[in-house]
């Protein structure tokens, strides 16, 4: 089972991705985790995107194309994975597909989590006074911009997999559980594509 979370910043992509993962033990692979494991490693290329990351801008494709390429090839991959963060443009679409056909493997759906703007800033709030404002793009300013940039450069991805009839819209506004019960639907095929 290969899929794609999809949705704004806050929509719960994260949360019901380490859910899947856990019952269908198929791998999370989360690019926002493993930019900022770069990050907190000092590394070049954390020092690189430290920056773009507290902006809330992207980080270049061919970074994140190479990131995700080099994942999807290891052992831990071979059941299935959860794409949490990826594709975020239509050049890592492309690049996606790409990889995938290379490897004799596609997408099953994209799970597409729609939440309301004011809920997203509220769970963004709230997660940053929880976590003592553990991320640094964790705050109103940026996350205005986070959302500018997902409506300008991810949002366009849509159009790219409806049109393969891969799209299944979730209702991201419900308690988490439920949420996690609609996603359920769509894998077991209960629910309308
Ligand atoms: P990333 O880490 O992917 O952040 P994001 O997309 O902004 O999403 P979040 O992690 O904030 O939200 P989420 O949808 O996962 O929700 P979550 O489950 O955490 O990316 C960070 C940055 O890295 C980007 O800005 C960019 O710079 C860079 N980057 C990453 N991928 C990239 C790419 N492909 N290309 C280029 N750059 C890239 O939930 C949020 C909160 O809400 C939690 O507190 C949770 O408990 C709560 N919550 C979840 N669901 C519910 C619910 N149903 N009801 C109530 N509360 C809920």
């Amino acid at each position: 089972m290969n899929l794609i979370m999809f949705g704004p910043p806050g929509a719960g992509k994260g949360t019901q991705a380490v859910r899947l993962q856990e019952k269908y033990k198929v791998k999370q692979l989360s690019t926002g985790d493993m930019l900022r494991g770069e990050v907190s490693s000092g590394s070049v290329l954390g020092n690189r995107i430290k920056e773009i990351m507290e902006d809330g801008e992207l980080v270049p494709d061919d970074i994140i194309i190479e990131l995700i390429e080099n994942c999807i090839g290891q052992p831990e991959c071979k059941k299935g994975f959860i794409l949490d963060g990826f594709p975020r443009t239509v050049a890592q679409a492309e690049a996606l597909d790409v990889m995938l056909q290379k490897a004799d493997r596609g997408i099953d759906h994209v799970i597409v989590l729609n939440v309301d703007e004011g809920a997203l800033i509220q769970r963004i709030e709230k997660r940053a006074a929880e976590t003592g404002g553990a991320r640094a793009d964790d705050n109103a300013e940026t996350l205005k911009n986070r959302l500018t940039v997902y409506n300008r450069q991810t949002a366009p991805i849509l159009p790219y997999y409806e049109g393969k009839g891969l799209l299944r819209q979730v209702d991201g506004m419900l308690p988490i559980d439920e949420v996690s019960a609609r996603i359920d639907d769509v894998l077991d095929g209960r629910a309308a594509a």
